[in-house]
């Protein structure tokens, strides 16, 4: 028997009226003393996730980031709450320490949910499982929740003028995500500046314009206590970082700039790998996650864990927070990416509605699950109680209407919508759309230019690489439309490269990035995820020194090959997307590449379990804007390493 009972939120500032607190980090002054109104019992917030009240009957849509921000009072009443949260007491289960806590590190146990014996150190979260995706909705709800809790409040505090106005705003807020698989808005990065662009924010509050600690840029921990963190340098670092630098030094500095220019740098391997799990994963066992090894099918290597995985790793920057599963969710990038997750998963279900969870071995323990476990729709998921004595499970959480929110890509729309939607947002690096697409006949984004202020990138790193296939940042002006579908003339197909990845998960005591290039790579694995030749990497999301019950098993994943091999097409570099053509030159040009998060080189032939094989499949193009391509068989071509 659990023993379970449900909170009403205290809320206490970590620090009260003046603000400016000894970390150096800054929160805002609210021009009276906060301590005496946060302990108002009717705060709201509780235990039991919910669902938010609708607006006018309906329930309103989470937006991008860069949308919401477009919305000066919801904007500010985000950043606000975020810092507040931020500034909660570590002692409250809705403190951000303690929300993010649930995930991972520090292993707490929150909601008095205990953990089974032995499960102590582990977080809640279900990873490399059928509940990946289950698990995290309505851990984002409860997150949402208190962010609209603590709006709530905020807005109350305007002055009489302005009152009635921020509280309609407030009513209509829900948390943001990031969209990292489109391309970005001109001369902007796939990582929005509001995040990276500054450590400090200027926020429009109750008591007027002030410079605080950007609530986006990171977590201060408050207080820090090292121990939470086994292991160096994060037993060192009070606040999370991405790609910081010096790597492993206590005073290391984030690099947002590097971030930036890696994802951007991935996004044609991002956008390639959602339209694929849109178009050719049908099964949500295979769509949902990475713990299923496919053994008879080349076709569903990947799925939204293992995409998931990649921006972890790549968004961390190599050794920031977000790369490593435990220590992941104190980034406040965890869940605007999980957002993101979520809002994919739900596009996912309206155009795949007949799959869903089917009963499967739970490969990873978690705090409330032995590793062999099976795990099914009814499967509590822990600890994110529906009342007060049952928690939520996969059935309950398959509608979004049920906690009161929504996305715009799904709202009111039919299947045929929700395709066409995808067709338009996630098509500039695929041949797919190229026929029905506006007579455009080129692929209208190749990178995306990042050239503000803030994300300085640097290109001319490769001049030294003369064998390299640059192609990340070269614009297809004409597309070789008679080479791509020489398959068909009729332009009805064409075909797919993929590269399917299979490894030991915890093949080394830490994630690592498998990468692939065309031509020539040098020594140095820091300029890796920024070399215009880089065709995509696969990250492997793991722990790190910890003391988990890491299993033995396998995962798998995909860099898709298309979009690189559609430039080496208009370079006249091969004659076709034809096995004959490209056959000959992957062999010779494509390069592997491993290295662990901290930048370490690995020998691709010392690394447990791994096997890359090159498979295509002949696709059809849809005909029109609310259809599918179709995937023929796939079939494998050659192995890179077997
Ligand atoms: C956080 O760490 C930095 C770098 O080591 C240090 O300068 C700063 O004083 C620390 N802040 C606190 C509150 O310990
Ligand atoms: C704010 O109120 C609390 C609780 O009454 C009190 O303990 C604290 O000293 C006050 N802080 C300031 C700065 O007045
Ligand atoms: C905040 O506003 C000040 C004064 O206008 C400006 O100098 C500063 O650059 C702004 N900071 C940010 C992070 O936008
Ligand atoms: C720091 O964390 C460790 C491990 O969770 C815990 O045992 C210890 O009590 C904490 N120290 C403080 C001062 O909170
Ligand atoms: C941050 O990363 C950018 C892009 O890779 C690089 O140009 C710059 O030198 C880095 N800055 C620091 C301080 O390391
Ligand atoms: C999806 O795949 C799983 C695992 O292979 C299988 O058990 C299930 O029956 C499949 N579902 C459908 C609808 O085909
Ligand atoms: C899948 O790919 C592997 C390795 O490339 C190959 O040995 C196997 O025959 C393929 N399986 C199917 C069903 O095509
Ligand atoms: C699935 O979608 C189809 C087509 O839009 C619809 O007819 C059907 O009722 C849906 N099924 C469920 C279980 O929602
Ligand atoms: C709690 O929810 C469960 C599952 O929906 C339900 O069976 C149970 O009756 C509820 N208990 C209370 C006290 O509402
Ligand atoms: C869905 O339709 C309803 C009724 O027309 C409308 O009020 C609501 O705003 C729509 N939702 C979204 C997110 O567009
Ligand atoms: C990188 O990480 C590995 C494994 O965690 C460790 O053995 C190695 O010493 C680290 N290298 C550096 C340069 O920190």
């Amino acid at each position: 028997m659990e023993s379970i009972c449900a909170y009403v939120l205290f809320v206490s500032l970590f620090i009260s009226a003046g603000l400016a607190d000894a970390l150096g980090v800054k929160g805002y002054d609210y021009g009276r003393n906060m301590s005496l109104r946060l302990y108002r019992r009717d705060f709201g917030q509780s235990s039991i996730v919910g669902s938010l009240p609708l607006v006018d009957g309906q329930p309103p849509p989470r937006l991008e980031i860069r949308d919401l921000q477009k919305d000066n009072d919801q904007w500010n009443l985000y950043i606000l709450a975020l810092s507040w949260m931020q500034y909660t007491s570590q002692d409250s289960p809705f403190s951000w320490y303690q929300i993010a806590g649930i995930h991972g590190a520090p292993g707490l146990t929150w909601g008095n949910v205990a953990p089974l014996p032995g499960n102590d150190n582990l977080g809640y979260c279900h990873h490399v499982s059928i509940l990946f995706l289950t698990w995290h909705r309505p851990y984002l709800v409860l997150y949402e929740q208190t962010l609209y809790n603590i709006i709530q409040y905020i807005a109350s505090l305007w002055p009489p003028d302005d009152l009635d106005r921020v509280q309609k705003a407030a009513k209509r807020f829900r948390i943001p995500y990031w969209d990292w698989a489109i391309v970005p808005p001109a001369g902007e990065s796939v990582l929005p500046l509001s995040i990276g662009g500054s450590s400090t924010v200027n926020v429009s509050g109750p008591n007027g314009i002030q410079s605080i600690s950007n609530p986006l840029f990171s977590f201060a921990f408050k207080p820090f206590n090292g121990s939470i963190f086994p292991d160096a340098p994060y037993n060192r670092w009070n606040e999370t970082k991405r790609a910081p630098s010096p790597n492993t030094d206590p005073n290391a500095i984030s690099n947002n700039s590097f971030v930036a220019a890696s994802l951007d740098n991935h996004l044609p391997s991002y956008q390639q790998r959602l339209y694929n799990l849109f178009s050719n994963y049908r099964n949500y066992s295979h769509f949902s996650n990475e713990g299923w090894i496919s053994s008879n099918n080349n076709g569903t290597y990947d799925s939204i864990e293992s995409l998931h995985d990649s921006v972890h790793t790549i968004g961390g920057g190599g050794w920031g927070h977000l790369a490593i599963i435990a220590y992941s969710a104190f980034d406040p990038l965890f869940f605007l990416h999980h957002a993101n997750v979520d809002r994919i998963f739900a596009m996912w279900q309206v155009i795949h509605n007949d799959s869903y969870v089917v009963p499967t071995a739970a490969v990873y323990a978690s705090h409330t699950q032995n590793q062999g476990d099976i795990e099914d729709i009814q499967t509590p998921l822990k600890p994110f109680f529906v009342n007060d004595t049952s928690f939520w499970t996969s059935d309950m959480v398959r509608k979004l209407e049920t906690f009161g929110y929504t996305y715009t890509e799904v709202a009111n729309k039919t299947r045929a919508e929700v395709i066409a939607t995808i067709n338009r947002m996630y098509t500039d690096y695929s041949p797919a759309t190229i026929l029905f697409k506006d007579n455009e006949n080129s692929l209208a984004h190749t990178s995306p230019s990042v050239d503000s202020q803030a994300f300085k990138t640097v290109t001319q790193q490769q001049s030294d690489k003369s064998e390299a296939i640059v192609w990340q940042h070269g614009s297809i002006t004409n597309l070789p439309l008679d080479a791509i579908f020489k398959a068909n003339i009729n332009g009805q197909s064409y075909r797919e490269w993929i590269a399917n990845i299979e490894v030991k998960k915890h093949a080394f005591d830490s994630s690592f990035l498998i990468y692939l290039f065309l031509g020539d790579v040098p020594d140095d694995s820091s300029s890796w995820q920024n070399l215009d030749n880089l065709v995509g990497s696969l990250g492997i999301f793991a722990g790190h020194g910890q003391p988990t019950k890491a299993h033995n098993g396998k995962v798998t994943g995909t860099i898709p090959l298309t979009a690189a091999l559609m430039h080496m097409a208009a370079n006249q570099d091969i004659s076709s997307l034809e096995p004959e053509d490209v056959e000959l030159v992957l062999h010779s040009a494509l390069k592997l590449r491993i290295a662990l998060v901290n930048g370490t080189v690995i020998d691709a032939n010392k690394v447990d379990g791994l096997r890359i094989s090159i498979v295509s499949s002949v696709v059809t193009v849809p005909k029109a804007e609310d259809e599918l391509p179709n995937w023929g068989e796939v079939e494998a071509n050659f192995d890179l390493v077997a």
